[in-house]
């Protein structure tokens, strides 16, 4: 049941914090150390790992996107992400030193099992990382992490990418403690960053007006465009599918820095850009960016940490997160842009659980 919400999207949003508590509780013990049950690689082999190659379709790969980043931050191995329905055709290379990671909610995702199988036939590890029990990508896969997000039913991926995100930096924090080259500091300040997560994306939510009254504004743009550098380009990619997907708003995510290399074109008059900054290394620059957009007549939209003030002067709307380690700010900095798209849909009349041409699970290739 919708429990009271007027869409299961709305719902399975404000479900995040609760699915984000199962999926680390479950792993972290009293002396705050990561055990997967589901995994089957030893100390030795993950030592062995020499690179990765994250694989999935959609949201899926758009929590890849911010899962390389924590791969080689904090587990300091050489990751690339991939689209499922791609990488076989590249001829990938891989061997026994590749672990292949698979990211599907539905666990059903044809082209990501296609990849699966293509992995295993070349000898590399395979890990899947997916929310259903028992799923052909859960079962084919040689070790398994479930994401605690619970049942997903709207058709927009929601709780299910910030579960997977969260795995990822489990995962990275687990790789790192058994290669023994993370400090406990900085172990335990990423593990109690991701603990804080689901308080942080209440706070977050409880700002919904604010968003509505901005989706309200932009509802009947016909197009609009999100930036970002770094792990901010990251959620950009998800915040501009979620706009497409739900609002059938055309929108196109940007590298902030590829901006003045041709896409700055087309910014006119009034169009929407969602601009991310939460990344305070990156900050100067993304302000600096916001500062093109805003000359050519752009609405100015900001995601950014609350400490961020001065973004207020080149922007027509701010919407603040609350302050994180910039390492994890792209799993909280998705949820306004999650409501906005939501708001958007609604707005706009559209069945916003079941979008035109969409399934929820897609097994043709
Ligand atoms: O079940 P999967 O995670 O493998 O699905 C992958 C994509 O089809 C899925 O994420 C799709 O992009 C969503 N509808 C996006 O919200």
């Amino acid at each position: 049941t919708k429990a009271g919400y007027p869409h299961f999207m709305l719902k399975e949003i404000n479900e995040q914090p609760e699915g984000i508590r199962e999926t680390i509780k479950r792993r972290v013990d009293e002396n705050n150390l990561i055990h997967f049950d589901d995994i089957n690689l030893g100390k030795e082999e993950l030592k062995a790992i020499k690179d990765i190659y994250i694989i999935a379709c959609g949201t899926a790969y758009n929590a890849g996107l911010q899962g390389r980043f924590a791969l080689q931050k904090i587990a300091k191995i050489k990751a690339d992400a991939d689209i499922a329905s791609e990488f076989r055709y590249s001829d990938p290379f891989m061997d026994e030193t590749t672990l292949v990671i698979l990211v599907s909610q539905s666990g059903e995702t044809l082209d990501t099992l296609a990849a699966l199988r293509e992995a295993k036939l070349k000898g590399a590890k395979t890990l899947a990382i997916t929310n259903v029990i028992g799923s052909s990508i859960a079962r084919e896969a040689d070790n398994v992490i479930y994401t605690w997000a619970g049942p997903e039913i709207a058709v927009a991926s929601t709780k299910a990418y910030t579960t997977q995100v969260v795995v990822f930096y489990m995962l990275s924090l687990y790789i790192a403690k058994l290669k023994e080259i993370i400090t406990d500091e900085d172990y335990t300040t990423i593990l109690n960053g991701l603990n804080e997560v689901p308080e942080k994306i209440e706070k977050i939510i409880a700002q919904e007006d604010k968003i509505k009254a901005i989706a309200e504004k932009i509802k009947d743009c016909t197009q609009g465009f999100y930036l970002g550098r770094g792990l901010d380009y990251s959620v950009a990619t998800e915040a501009s599918l979620k706009m497409k997907e739900v609002a059938y708003m055309h929108t196109e995510a940007f590298a902030s820095g590829e901006l003045k290399h041709g896409t700055i074109a087309l910014i006119e008059d009034d169009i929407p850009v969602v601009a991310i900054t939460t990344q305070s290394s990156l900050f100067e620059k993304s302000v600096s960016n916001i500062k093109e957009v805003k000359a050519r007549g752009a609405y100015v939209i900001s995601v950014t940490q609350e400490n961020n003030k001065v973004v207020e002067e080149v922007s027509d709307e701010v919407i603040y997160i609350p302050e994180t380690d910039d390492l994890i700010a792209g799993i909280t900095a998705i949820v306004p842009l999650q409501l906005l798209a939501y708001h958007v849909s609604a707005m706009r009349g559209i069945d916003v659980d079941k979008p035109r041409n969409l399934a929820k699970s897609v097994t043709v290739e």
